[in-house]
């Protein structure tokens, strides 16, 4: 099974599976090349120490450990935007099936971000159970993530026809109008979209809106404005998971650049800005220090409570969604919540 834009590990699970040579007819094993330097996370590293405030992408939050702590903050108590969701999807299974298949024509299902597919598992299963014409197309900057998913997939559903790739969502956009006969769904669940500022969430949909045609849909989980509070504990939870999730970022950088941060030397501090919507997580320095970074050829200095923005979590109204669908050129055509009205799964319709 290939996951296709990944070009270290081409083949699921081949790390390092060296080759046969030719010539003298013996396994010899493929040396790898330390990382070239600029990796992304090193341009990351190099351009957002150096800003005021000083910051770095969520988007590197997700190497194999961030990706496994994320997904315990998915099955915990505070993190209540999993649970929602779950709740819509087994919900309105049925209703989403009868969007998706207005008529007898087959459907690829892409899923940006799929991470470990625990909701999208209940889209799959009754679509199959339904015995629905689809491909499954799980996207993931994770290649640890997709693995395990496609594993999970083939022994759930070895007759399912599944397309992996492991790209970000933008270059995962540019392979979308590649099989023009089948209807797109796009999914865009778990509230990927609140990690992006507004003007990127412009520029996804209307890159979505130019890979797309009419009657496609995209189909994304917004998490909703509520009680401040509520919201606030999500992203402070009192198991501590997104502290060490946050925290992981600079263990990651310790170990991929050669660098020295401490991490006992750092906090997680979260706000939530009910004004704005936005709930933002931040790494503090908990004294005047100086951070090596070999990979980058940097010394960073850090004062006492001098923060590092790593995260930008946006929450939605309904005014705001629909906002977007109309200005990126979507009709809103599917709008499901959960029995609370903390989460909402949209259909916007190309
Ligand atoms: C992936 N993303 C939608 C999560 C969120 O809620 O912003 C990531 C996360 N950060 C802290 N907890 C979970």
């Amino acid at each position: 099974m290939a996951i296709y834009g990944n070009t270290i590990s081409a083949e699921l699970g081949a790390e390092n599976t060296g080759h046969r040579d030719a010539e003298s007819g013996t396994d010899t094993l493929d040396i790898i090349p330390s990382a070239p330097h600029p990796t992304p996370l090193a341009n990351e590293v190099r351009e957002g120490l150096q800003k005021t405030p000083k910051r770095l992408s969520s988007q590197f939050f997700y190497d194999a450990e961030g990706s496994r702590i994320f997904a315990e903050i998915m099955h915990s108590p505070d993190y209540y935007l999993t649970r929602s969701e779950y709740e819509i999807l087994n919900t309105h299974k049925a209703d989403l099936l009868r969007y998706v298949t207005p008529d007898e024509r087959p459907f690829d299902l892409v899923e940006l971000g799929a991470g470990d597919g625990l909701k999208t598992k209940i889209l799959l299963s009754y679509f199959s159970d339904q015995k629905a014409d689809f491909t499954y197309a799980p996207v993931d900057i994770s290649v640890d993530a997709l693995e395990e998913l496609v594993v999970d997939i083939r022994q759930k559903w070895p007759d399912l026809r599944l397309n992996p790739r492991h790209e970000d969502y933008f270059s995962a956009l540019e392979h979308l109008s590649e099989a023009a006969d089948s209807r797109k769904i796009v999914l865009f669940l778990g509230s990927n979209i609140g990690n992006f500022a507004q003007d990127e969430a412009i520029k996804f949909y209307r890159q979505l809106h130019d890979q797309l045609l009419p009657g496609d849909l995209v189909l994304t989980g917004f998490d909703l404005q509520k009680h401040p509070a509520v919201i606030h504990t999500a992203y402070n939870d009192r198991q501590g998971l997104t502290r060490a999730f946050n925290l992981n970022l600079l263990r990651r950088i310790n170990r991929e650049l050669s660098a020295n941060f401490d991490l006992a030397a750092f906090d997680h501090y979260e706000s939530y800005n009910p004004e704005t919507g936005e709930a933002r997580s931040y790494l503090v320095s908990q004294k005047n220090q100086t951070v090596r970074i070999d990979a980058v050829d940097m010394d960073v200095a850090f004062s006492y409570g001098e923060i590092i923005h790593t995260e930008i979590s946006r929450k939605f109204t309904r005014k705001q969604i629909e906002q977007l669908a109309q200005e990126t050129g979507f009709n809103v055509t599917g709008w499901f919540t959960d029995c609370k009205e903390y989460f909402a799964d949209v259909l916007f319709e190309r």
